[in-house]
């Protein structure tokens, strides 16, 4: 059964899961355990990345069950040109205000490049960090039987993490570029590897970014924590999505991947443009604006 034909055998007078991630009932903050027993249900869920308090509560608001405060903050809230220069004072800043303006989504901050490399010790130091200033409940972090050590230490001191396989971003200059891992079989039985060994070092689920559907959908049946998919097919037990490129806000081309589901662009640009016009032309503020 396609994925599409699941959603419409979906009868929609169906009562909503009280315990599911996205439409459940409960208002406390998601945990890891809600996470572990949903890939038990076989339920799907949403994720998307958020970089400030306002929009995060946006999305806290509409059940998006977790949040990434994703080094990608670097492309799209800070105007570098890759996730590279970002800072761990940046993440921790941007991480303390999305878990402000939130109360229900699970917030995962991410250990940029450089903050863990080093070590489990370093990445121990970075990560307490996030949970103590920022009050993140999970951190994120690059790498596959690489990172196995760091993810051991951070689990086994009680900070859970996502893991991050198949296209590391932060890797891009020995890449050079962006290309689609695991193709071929070598680089599929990597992948695989990887995948277990984030999975036994404790990681509470995976993110697998640009990987073909099919290793993607055999990495997800191998293993018994939920694969978080970002340009990597439809079965996945949940998908990603950096929130300027779903919402059309990011300028330019956005990788095939990406499904648009507004133009936010578009409709802010066009507010900016009345606003000028109104003041240019002498119709803001109006009379019921001003103070007397
Ligand atoms: O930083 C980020 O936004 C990410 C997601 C793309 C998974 O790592």
């Amino acid at each position: 059964m396609t994925h599409a034909s699941k959603a419409e055998n979906r009868p929609d007078s169906s009562p909503a899961n009280p315990k599911a991630l996205y439409g459940g009932t409960s208002s406390r903050r998601v945990t890891v355990r809600d996470i572990a027993a949903a890939k038990v249900r076989g339920e799907k869920w949403p994720m998307l990345t958020a970089y400030d308090a306002m929009t995060a509560s946006v999305f806290d608001e509409s059940g998006i069950p977790v949040l990434l405060v994703g080094d990608s903050m670097g492309n799209c809230h800070l105007g570098y040109d890759s996730t590279v220069p970002v800072t761990m004072d940046e993440i921790a800043l941007l991480s303390a205000a999305v878990v402000r303006g939130t109360k229900r989504a699970l917030i995962v901050g991410d250990l940029p490049f450089g903050s863990y490399q080093e070590g489990s010790v370093q990445a121990l130091r970075n990560a307490t960090r996030l949970v103590k200033e920022a009050g993140v409940g999970a951190v994120k972090l690059e790498g596959g039987e690489r990172s196995a050590d760091q993810i051991d230490l951070l689990v086994r001191s009680g900070i859970p993490v996502m893991a991050h396989i198949g296209l590391t971003p932060q890797s891009v200059n020995a890449y050079g570029g962006y290309p689609v891992q695991g193709r071929g079989e070598e680089a599929a039985q990597q992948l695989l590897r990887d995948a277990k060994a984030v999975q036994d070092a404790g990681a509470f689920a995976v993110v697998l970014e640009l990987v073909p559907a099919e290793l993607a959908a055999e990495v997800t049946r191998t293993l018994h924590i939920p694969t978080v998919g970002i340009g990597a097919g439809q079965e996945c037990d949940a998908q990603v999505l950096v929130w300027t490129d779903m919402a059309g806000m990011t300028a330019g081309r956005v990788p095939r991947f990406v499904k648009q589901y507004a133009n936010l662009r578009e409709v802010l640009g066009g507010a900016a443009k009345s606003f000028a016009a109104d003041v240019v032309g002498g119709l803001y503020p109006a009379e019921e604006h001003a103070f007397h």
